[in-house]
């Protein structure tokens, strides 16, 4: 059978996601529907419809206020604000489909491994084994002074923090409850065992963590693990901790970056093909090329590109205002925000850009960046660039919701399973045997987090 793409609906709980401006757009919904939980409701059912594997859900802690050291350009287009809490809409979306995952964003740099991990097991249970963790160490300055810091912790530091973090959660996941600890024995009046749950008493640089976890184990114990930093630190974690991963450009640099994540994760002892690799995708599609091509140029109308150099700014530390010289290269400097923007348009650029030149990738919503076309052309490119990139799958992005999500899922779904491509039926089981089958509903053996379970800890001794 062939190879089947994976697929993501990339997401967020707020008014606008990365389709800079496009609130405008007379079809868009969610700017005025993401409060409502109808809205999630009606989302998850059109993504179990197209056979989605997952809806991703991102998010931030802080406004993106880099751009003209001012809020307001992100403000003032919805730029990832007004944005709600994306834990809370995954049991309303779990209750009307089976299938359908999700994948919440948490932040390791300011939240706690304690209730972030009660809270993961919680989803868990409640989506029956159908939740993921996309790990990120937050790149906002406000965020941190959100958070009681006066300034971000820096980038690579932030990393080192995030692995102790995940230490924590693994011994609360997988050491803390054995297995079978809840015995329900009526006849001795005993619930749960209290020999088979354990403290973890860690005492870290970062934490200290008593336990024991406060929830039963759930179906997958440790959530299904995704990440997506390309900086050397990036690398390595993800080499070490993911099982999904995001790699973004051109074919042949996803490729490398896939390829160098995936060496990474054998030096870790893990089998590399324990890793998923993702990559994004955004679509315009419509019955006839024609239609198509029209409804993109429609779109690119309402595209703001102040929206879309404030969300840079934050994402990459560049403030894209102080630039104006514009016949000058375009430098790559240093910042202790993402590593992997700041590249995109410097170091990992195919050649050295101009300050107007990378201006211009902002000041208009970008052909390359959106493949336009009837769903025949439409499948053609998914399937090159899916071909052509090694990568298992995609995460979809949209320009208007619910629009671009319903024409996707009436108009290429279907085409993509005619070419045996894509599922027409899911597999059953939770998200982590969904994704990799035989490896089980649970961290395979090979991942360090199995480490910390108790079965494996004694056979080791
Ligand atoms: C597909 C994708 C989704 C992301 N989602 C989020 C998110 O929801 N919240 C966040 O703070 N960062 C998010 N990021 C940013 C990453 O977590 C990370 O900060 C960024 O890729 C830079 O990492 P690096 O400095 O290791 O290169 C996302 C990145 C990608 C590629």
């Amino acid at each position: 059978m062939n190879k089947q793409i994976l697929l993501n609906a990339f997401d967020m709980t707020g008014a606008m996601h990365n389709s800079h401006g496009l609130w405008k757009h007379p079809e868009n919904r969610r700017h005025r529907r993401y409060k409502d939980l109808d809205y999630w409701i009606e989302m998850a059912k059109l993504l179990e419809r197209g056979k989605f594997d997952a809806i991703f859900l991102a998010d931030v802690l802080g406004v993106y206020d880099v751009y003209g050291a001012s809020k307001a350009p992100s403000i003032r287009d919805g730029v990832q604000v007004p944005l709600n809490d994306p834990a809370f809409v995954i049991p309303a979306m779990a209750s009307v489909t089976k299938h359908l995952s999700f994948a919440v964003t948490v932040s390791t740099t300011y939240e706690q491994p304690f209730g972030h991990a009660r809270r993961l097991s919680t989803l868990d249970h409640l989506t029956k084994g159908r939740v993921a963790w996309n790990i990120v160490t937050s790149y906002l300055p406000n965020a941190a002074r959100n958070f009681g810091l006066s300034d971000m912790i820096q980038h690579d530091k932030r990393y080192e923090v995030a692995d102790e973090f995940l230490e924590v959660c693994y011994k609360l996941w997988e050491g803390s409850w054995e297995d079978g600890a809840v015995i329900e024995d009526v006849k001795n009046g005993v619930l749960v065992d209290p020999a088979k749950v354990h403290e973890i008493h860690h005492r870290g640089e970062y934490y200290s963590v008593e336990g024991p976890h406060l929830t039963e184990p759930s179906l997958q114990r440790t959530p299904v693990m995704f990440q997506a930093g390309t900086s050397e630190k990036g690398k390595d974690f993800a080499a070490k901790h993911a099982e999904c991963v995001f790699v973004g450009g051109t074919p042949e640099k996803i490729k490398a970056a896939v390829e160098d994540i995936r060496s990474r994760a054998e030096r870790y002892g893990r089998n590399p093909e324990h890793i998923k690799a993702f990559t994004f995708l955004n679509v315009v599609v419509a019955e006839t090329s024609e239609e198509a091509e029209s409804k993109f140029l429609e779109a690119a109308v309402y595209w703001s590109g102040e929206a879309a150099k404030a969300q840079f700014g934050g994402s990459s530390g560049y403030d894209l205002s102080q630039y104006c010289d514009l016949d000058q290269p375009f430098e790559y400097k240093h910042t202790e925000h993402g590593q992997s923007r700041a590249k995109s348009v410097t170091k990992d650029a195919p050649r050295i850009l101009t300050v107007q030149e990378v201006l211009q990738q902002f000041e208009s919503l970008q052909r390359g960046s959106v493949i336009v076309g009837n769903p025949i052309e439409v499948a053609d490119a998914i399937q090159s660039q899916f071909e052509a990139s090694g990568v298992d799958g995609f995460n979809l992005a949209h320009l208007v919701t619910p629009g671009s999500l319903e024409d996707f899922v009436d108009l290429v779904v279907p085409e993509l399973q005619r070419r045996g491509i894509y599922k027409k039926e899911y597999k059953e089981g939770t998200f982590r045997e969904k994704l990799f089958g035989k490896v089980g509903s649970v961290l395979p053996e090979d991942h360090p987090g199995s480490q910390y379970r108790r079965d494996v800890k004694a056979s080791a001794l």
